[in-house]
């Protein structure tokens, strides 16, 4: 085996392999990083200046390796770099089963089992093979069955090294992450992978383990800051009526250093395209091992969420009851600073409003419209907006669903709404004081109205 890896390739040009490569490249300009993806206008898209992910720093850190040690490539054109690698990263897209064994919660693995037939056929000689995306736990089990059927006399290790980038914050999660896992079973791949990080993450931040455990770490990191988010929200319906506010809750609540401050911020609901995705597979996983009791346990950190997002979304539509109206949804993606909607609370609550006959009007920064109208389902009855103000005019009530900066400094006053409309801040950002001045009413999540 070579002792470090010179050639890496990564299949799976997504939200995580874009990104996640372009670092490994930036930070090691002696290794050479491929990002194969079977769609080709992604990767067009990656070789532009209209990169295909919006990520704060990306395009910074793509303009610096790209063309010199990281490149961008059709799948079928990456064959012959397969045969050269490595390392090889699969960090393609894991999404929940549609039909058969396990529909509706066991991850879809087949996007996986491709890749490692296509890593199988290809490979030369000594081969790591890294599971990037997040997986089951035992699939590792599956990858192995496969690499096994290569035929060119070649050799494999399989490693899992789930990623914890958060979107929107990937580059600075990638430059300076908590941790980087490393599962693996033998200690001469993990030194291999974890040479490639000592060269910018401190070594005391690169955890190793077992490979099973490190495919269940991810599931479970996951599980529990989703988990968070749902007892939080939880308790933000029980604040809405005993005149408690849930941001005062949660200061007092996250101040214990135990329980520490993140991730107990109030919401219309989690989204994005892992949380719900990996404790379904999590549900799942328990389910078919036989502990039932804790597939339950998981299953309602879910259910909690899609029940806050049908009752900020019935909220609404009681106010506007028979009058109908108007309705301006500030925000489409899951969270600021992308342009990812996946799982965002906007699809469902958008769903709502229009089933119940409302009028929806969206502004979004950098959510693709007709692309969340086609995710949605909607094909009638949303209409975009370009501006804050264009979207406010003529409101009778206002859906917060992204916390979007610009959304905080609105000059409420200014804009045309109708009189007495009442701002739903699903995000708890804005200042109660400026929409009071403006004559409006204020509905937060976990707060009391208008204060
Ligand atoms: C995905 C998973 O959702 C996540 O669980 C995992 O941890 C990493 O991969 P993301 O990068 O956000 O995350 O997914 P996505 O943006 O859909 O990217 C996956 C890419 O893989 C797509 O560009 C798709 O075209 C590509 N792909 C998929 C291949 O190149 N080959 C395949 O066989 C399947
Ligand atoms: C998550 C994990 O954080 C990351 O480690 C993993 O690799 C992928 O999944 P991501 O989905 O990109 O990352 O975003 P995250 O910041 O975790 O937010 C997920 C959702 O929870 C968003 O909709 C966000 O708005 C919501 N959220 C988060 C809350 O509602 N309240 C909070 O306090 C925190």
């Amino acid at each position: 085996m070579k002792p470090f890896p010179k050639k890496i390739i990564c299949i799976g040009a997504g939200y995580v392999g874009g990104p996640t490569m372009a670092v490994i490249a930036d930070r090691c300009p002696e290794i050479e990083v491929t990002v194969v993806d079977l769609n080709a206008d992604r990767i067009a898209a990656w070789n532009s200046a209209q990169l295909p992910v919006y990520e704060p720093g990306l395009a910074a850190v793509v303009g610096r390796a790209r063309g010199r040690n990281l490149f961008f490539i059709g799948q079928g054109d990456g064959a012959k770099k397969m045969a050269e690698a490595d390392l090889v990263f699969i960090s393609v897209n894991t999404p929940t089963k549609t039909e058969g064994e396990g529909a509706g919660k066991a991850s879809d693995l087949r996007y996986v089992e491709s890749c490692a037939q296509f890593i199988s056929e290809h490979a030369r000689g000594h081969t790591i093979v890294v599971e990037k995306s997040t997986m089951p736990v035992r699939a590792a089990d599956t990858i192995k069955r496969i690499l096994a059927q290569n035929s060119h006399g070649g050799s494999f290790e399989v490693l899992s090294n789930p990623e914890f980038l958060a979107e929107g914050t990937a580059i600075r999660d990638l430059e300076a992450p908590d941790r980087v896992l490393i599962g693996g079973e033998r200690p001469e791949p993990i030194e291999a992978l974890a040479s490639v990080y000592r060269r910018w993450v401190p070594a005391e931040r690169i955890i190793t383990t077992g490979l099973w455990s490190a495919e269940l770490a991810k599931l479970a990191a996951n599980a529990f800051l989703a988990q968070r988010v749902s007892s939080i929200n939880a308790l933000s319906a029980l604040c809405e009526v005993t005149g408690a506010h849930v941001d005062e809750v949660a200061r007092v609540v996250g101040s214990d250093s135990r329980i520490g401050p993140k991730f107990l911020k109030a919401s219309v609901g989690f989204g994005g395209s892992c949380f719900k995705k990996d404790i379904l597979s999590l549900v799942y996983l328990c389910e078919f091992h036989g502990v039932p009791e804790a597939a339950a346990y998981w299953q309602q950190v879910i259910e909690l969420n899609e029940w806050q997002k049908r009752r900020f979304a019935d909220q609404i539509i009681r106010q506007l009851g028979a009058a109908k109206g108007k309705v301006a949804v500030l925000g489409l993606a899951f969270k600021k600073d992308t342009n990812d909607f996946r799982e965002s609370a906007a699809l469902d609550i958008c769903r709502q409003l229009l089933a119940a006959g409302l009028e929806v009007v969206s502004y979004d920064p950098r959510v693709d419209f007709a692309a969340f109208c086609q995710s949605a389902g909607i094909a009638r009855g949303m209409q975009p907006a370009h501006t804050v103000r264009e979207a406010l005019s003529g409101a009778s009530a206002v859906a917060v669903l992204t916390e979007w900066e610009e959304f905080r400094s609105i000059d409420w006053a200014s804009m045309s709404l109708v009189p007495n409309a009442v701002i739903y801040d699903g995000r708890n950002i804005l200042d109660p004081e400026m929409i009071r001045r403006a004559n409006l009413l204020l509905h937060s999540i976990g707060g009391r109205d208008s204060d």
